[in-house]
């Protein structure tokens, strides 16, 4: 087991509950779609992974880790084994394509000259060979976001949390960029596709989660109980 949340709830300290007893268990090496309307609580679902939120109540498995365990000085080394594309990119302003997305190695430690090459080869591979100097006020949506897919990958995670990272390219674009995540899988890495592009998950066989008002309403498996 890669990662299993057991009647994970969370509750923002502004009120409701917006995930309510979540149970999951993902297996490594897969592709799982996380589907949902707005609001739905797919974000916020990701953010638990991540260790940006604390369930409310509830247990997360992460690596074979209870993450409830975990110091928020261990949270760096965790999220080394993470990668995320967040929904609104997160580039630092003043950092060019290239040191956005070479940042995570520089704090790992990378050396300069290793770093460069290797992301230069990453931001081609998303098709940004052209904008590598480009600071993210200079860069359309679809741009912004590619090097945000690509600065979650730069660390080769274990488990890359995508908070839907087509949403704002054309439909060409998306489709480039799905190939890109199941090329990614196929090298090994495990995948959590924040979508409520339905025609998306059609498309792909793939395991599904699905939230409905912060409820797990289908698991990987199929309906829950
Ligand atoms: N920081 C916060 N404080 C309080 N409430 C929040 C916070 N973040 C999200 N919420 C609420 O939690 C619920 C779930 O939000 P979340 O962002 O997880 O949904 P989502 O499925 O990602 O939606 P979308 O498809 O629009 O991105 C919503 O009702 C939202 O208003
Ligand atoms: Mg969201």
């Amino acid at each position: 087991m890669l990662l299993s949340f057991e009647d994970v709830s969370l509750a923002y300290s502004t009120g409701r509950p917006v995930l309510k007893d979540v149970s999951l268990a993902l297996m490594p090496g897969l592709f799982y779609f996380l589907t949902g309307q707005s609001g739905a609580g797919k974000t916020s679902l990701l953010r638990l992974i991540y260790q940006i939120e604390r369930p409310t109540s509830g247990k997360i498995i992460l690596f074979d880790k209870d993450t409830a365990q975990l110091k928020p000085s261990g949270f760096p080394a965790l999220r080394r084994r993470l990668g995320i594309v967040f929904q609104d990119f997160r580039l630092v302003p003043h950092l060019t394509a290239l040191e956005n997305t070479a940042l995570p190695l520089y704090l790992a430690g990378g050396k300069e000259k290793q770093v460069r090459q290797h992301v230069i080869e990453l931001l081609e591979w998303v098709g940004l060979s052209d904008r590598l100097h480009a600071y993210p006020h200079e860069l359309s949506g679809g741009e912004q976001q590619r090097v945000a897919i690509a600065r979650a990958i730069v660390n080769k995670p274990r488990l890359l949390l995508a908070d839907e990272p087509t949403g704002n390219v054309d439909d060409e674009s998306a489709q480039r960029l799905i190939h890109l995540f199941l090329e990614l899988n196929k090298m090994g890495t495990t995948i959590i596709f924040a979508t409520h592009q339905q025609e998306i998950v059609r498309k792909l066989q793939k395991p599904v989660l699905q939230l409905e008002r912060g409820r797990l309403v289908s698991t990987a498996k199929g309906r829950a109980a």
